[in-house]
């Protein structure tokens, strides 16, 4: 295992019925700023739930937070937050909302050059403040309820940035305000969740048996309440294990001390930006024909994947191996999320364009070994056709 820092302050008040507990979460002057996105917090009145709970503090909403938040969308917030002079954050919503926020939490310290905030990739916003923030998270899925990253879409493309700085202050997870998501959505979060564990874990073996364990925990989890959840709007405690499996996948926990491999979240990131699927979605497009074309790289970790998630003990390795990437994708389209590129109307030169603009971002040297490069993202674009 690899030496580690692991460093992580957000409150979790997880469950059901414990909105009521806001109150005692927000510091009692403050000036609150509630960010929301499309609508769908307003027509299913969490909302105005969220906004009882505030008693007597002052509240200025902002709506209108897009999906794959856009910059110029959350500077208009940034212009709202520094003129009312607001001090503290409140995002009401999916991970779309929760990363505007965090944006304008930095953004708002700053009086010029915000968008340079978006250049410095996996390294620290060079920022030393930030407005403090909190998330009613309503979509389980990304983990930015318990992580200090965020996406924010900047002249078409995505750009991730993160800072300590962006750690929610609490993250209310509850049960109660996830109900109304659409069959899809919840497909997006599990596979979301799923993909994050994957990029933590399937590398190669640096025996960090609680992280590997942790991670393989919630792979199965997934795969079991997952589906429940997909399956059955109904089943609160299959729910509510998905809510935590999802929070766990990316709350830095399991990826301490260990190899990573974004390269399924660099590719997909260029699906959204390009072509406009669901983040989650584009994932499970990828990962299937990425982990074939690299399964020399990973085998060892695919082995164990192959027995300990998906219980598969007999044939050669490469046999588990190619049962258990079969498997992954079966899961995904058991969710109704179908994973070749056609279904989505991407062609050749939708493959190119995904290609020219990685290469625009730099990003020609993915993976836990850096090898994989624009030629290996075309194959396995070529492969998920
Ligand atoms: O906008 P509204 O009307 O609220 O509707 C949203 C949106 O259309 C809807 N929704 C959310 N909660 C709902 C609901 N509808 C009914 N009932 C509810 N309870 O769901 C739609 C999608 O929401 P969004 O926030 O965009 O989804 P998600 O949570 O999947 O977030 C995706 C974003 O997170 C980024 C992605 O790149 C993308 O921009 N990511 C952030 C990460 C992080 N911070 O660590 C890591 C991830 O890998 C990811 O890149
Ligand atoms: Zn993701």
């Amino acid at each position: 295992m690899q030496d580690f820092d692991y460093y992580n302050p957000t409150h979790i008040v997880f469950g059901q019925d414990r909105l009521a507990e806001l109150d005692k979460l927000i510091p009692e002057n403050a000036k609150v700023m509630v960010l929301y996105g499309g609508g769908s917090v307003k027509r299913f009145g969490t909302l105005e739930k969220v906004t009882k709970q505030l008693g007597d503090r002052q509240v200025i909403e902002f709506g209108g937070i897009e999906a794959n938040p856009e910059f110029d969308t959350l500077m208009k917030a940034v212009a709202v937050a520094k003129a009312e002079q607001v001090d503290f954050l409140l995002a009401v919503g999916g991970g779309s909302v929760m990363d505007g926020t965090k944006f304008i939490s930095l953004a708002a310290t700053i009086d010029s050059d915000h968008s340079s905030l978006l250049f410095h990739g996996f390294n620290p916003v060079p920022l030393s403040s930030a407005i403090p923030l909190g998330c009613i998270a309503t979509l389980p899925a990304t983990g930015s309820e318990m992580n200090s990253f965020g996406v924010v879409t900047f002249n078409e493309q995505k750009y991730p940035f993160t800072t300590p700085l962006v750690f929610p202050k609490f993250s209310l997870l509850d049960a109660n305000f996830t109900f109304t998501l659409p069959k899809e959505q919840i497909a997006n979060g599990v596979a979301d969740a799923f993909i994050h564990v994957i990029e933590q874990y399937l590398t190669y073996p640096v025996n960090a048996k609680i992280q590997d364990r942790f991670s393989e925990g919630i792979l199965k989890t997934l795969i079991e309440d997952g589906i429940v959840t997909y399956q059955d709007n109904d089943n609160v405690e299959a729910r509510k294990n998905f809510i935590w499996s999802a929070t766990s996948a990316l709350n830095g926990l399991i990826g301490m001390g260990v190899p990573q491999d974004w390269s399924t979240h660099m590719i997909g990131h260029e699906l959204t930006a390009s072509f406009g699927i669901a983040h989650g979605r584009t994932l499970a497009i990828i990962l299937p024909s990425l982990l074939r074309e690299r399964k020399a790289h990973k085998q060892a970790k695919l082995v164990q994947f192959a027995e300990r998630v998906w219980d598969i003990d007999e044939g050669s390795d490469d046999e588990k191996i190619d049962l258990a990437i079969n498997k992954t994708e079966q899961f995904f389209n058991s969710l109704d999320i179908v994973t070749s590129l056609s279904h989505y109307g991407i062609d050749d030169s939708g493959i190119d364009k995904v290609v020219n603009n990685m290469e625009k971002m730099g990003l020609t040297q993915l993976s836990e070994s850096g090898d994989l490069t624009l030629d290996v993202v075309r194959k396995i674009l070529v492969a998920a056709k």
